[in-house]
């Protein structure tokens, strides 16, 4: 590190995002990334068990993707996207028109999953005003996580992350995850739908940020025909669970069921740079089609489908298309479970599970917290070994790019065994 470069970290002017400064936690400072590996100023090489917040599928730097993106830097870096197109958005649509559900026939842009996830609520409630429906309500899942942007939040559960907050949400109704008794989930969703919902919305099989908590595709099945038979949208947060995380391209896929509004973002550029999508089917683009300018979509951001970001998308695409993806996809799943089912008898570790590529358990409590005081020593423990693995309170989940190899994911495991060890009062 230069001596100008540790002056301005020292003095730094950064407020971090879910970071309490006053803890005085050590901000590592990462210079440089390729594959599973980070490396800090310090000399370090940090594997990154957690994709940088989920988004590095391919792994950080790739090749073809940073290509992408320096071509497009060269041709064209931004533009209104009101009223004007470019190819590398057009790509983008083409390419998802190919591989998303048949019936999802419309593409919006956004720049992260927060506001795919506005988009969709204002596409659902646009739909029923335009039409001349009072249909208002929003029902949500019990320990849902959709975004930090005010609507996202007035979805998700309420707690800490949100309380200060309250005044800005609006009220939701609420069906209960379904764990042990998912039929009170169904009940409670039929007779919210049966009231006139405008919409559910969900993270379909893993509710991620509320604890990588897994539900079985029949009841993602099942929830979605409540929804129709009541005229319901469905509205599906894939933005953790898209782009092969959950072993499919889709979570959905699964369950074989296909929403009315989907929202991908985060491998939707391999995770290099922001991007997002909401999809609709013909029917909510339908609602707003007409010559009455009232009943124009009103949403956009100054940087919708910036066409640097939309390079990466399409080059991100054409990855999918063309390389073995679901097989590396597969290979990560099942290197994951062998790892898993070693730490199982352990008389710390409870509930061990895995969706796909995604392994979650917990330590010392079978209940996830997220406040658990375990979280912040945990995260030391693992800093210490440099790897990037960041609890949710003693909730511990690895989902590292596909292109992680044995060597790092041993390292991961042997930190968490290590871990458990130390909780367990043995190491
Ligand atoms: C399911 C889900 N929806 C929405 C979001 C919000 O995405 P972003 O952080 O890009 O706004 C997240 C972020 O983790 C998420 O997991």
């Amino acid at each position: 590190m230069t001596g100008r470069i540790k002056d301005i970290v020292t003095r730094s002017a950064i407020w971090h995002p879910f970071t309490q400064h006053g803890l005085d936690e050590p901000i590592p400072l990462v210079t440089r990334a390729e594959g599973a590996a980070l490396y800090t100023a310090d000399g370090r090489r940090i594997v990154d068990a957690i994709s940088s917040w989920w988004v590095t599928t391919h792994g950080h730097c790739h090749p073809r993707i940073m290509a992408a993106i320096k071509a497009q830097t060269e041709k064209l870096d931004q533009i209104i996207f009101a009223g004007w197109t470019h190819e590398p958005a057009e790509e983008v649509a083409a390419g998802l028109r190919e591989i998303m559900p048949p019936s999802l026939t419309r593409v919006f842009f956004s720049d992260s999953g927060s506001t795919a996830v506005e988009v969709a609520l204002k596409m659902a409630l646009g739909f029923f005003a335009n039409r001349g429906e009072e249909r208002r309500r929003i029902v949500v899942m019990e320990h849902s996580y959709h975004g930090d942007t005010i609507g996202a939040m007035s979805v998700g559960a309420r707690g800490v992350f949100n309380a200060a907050y309250a005044p800005l949400l609006f009220d939701v109704g609420r069906v209960t995850f379904p764990g042990a008794h998912p039929q009170a989930t169904l009940d409670g969703l039929e007779a919210e739908c049966a009231a006139g919902a405008a919409a559910f919305i969900v993270e379909p099989l893993v509710l991620g940020a509320g604890g990588m908590l897994m539900y079985p595709p029949a009841v993602l099945a099942e929830m979605r025909a409540i929804c129709a038979a009541h005229g319901t949208l469905f509205i599906a947060d894939e933005v953790m669970t898209g782009w092969g995380r959950t072993g499919t391209l889709l979570a959905c896929e699964q369950a074989d069921v296909v929403p009315d509004i989907l929202c991908i973002s985060k491998g939707l550029t391999g995770g290099a740079v922001p991007l997002a999508v909401t999809m609709a089917s013909e029917p909510v683009w339908e609602a707003h089609y007409s010559q009455d300018r009232t009943k124009t979509f009103f949403h956009s951001s100054s940087y919708t489908a910036n066409p640097i970001a939309c390079a990466a998308a399409a080059e991100n695409l054409a990855i999918w298309r063309e390389e073995p993806m679901l097989e590396r996809v597969a290979t990560l799943a099942a290197r994951q479970e062998n790892r898993l089912a070693r730490l199982a008898g352990h008389p710390a570790v409870a509930n061990v599970r895995r969706c796909g590529t995604i392994a979650a358990l917990e330590l010392g409590s079978a209940e996830g917290s997220y406040l658990s005081d375990l979280g912040p020593q945990l995260l030391a423990r693992f800093r210490e070994a440099n790897l990037l693995l960041r609890p949710l309170g003693n909730t511990i989940y690895v989902m590292p790019p596909y292109c992680i190899d044995e060597t790092d994911l041993d390292t991961i495991y042997a930190a968490t065994s290590d871990a458990a060890d130390w909780v367990a009062g043995l190491g």
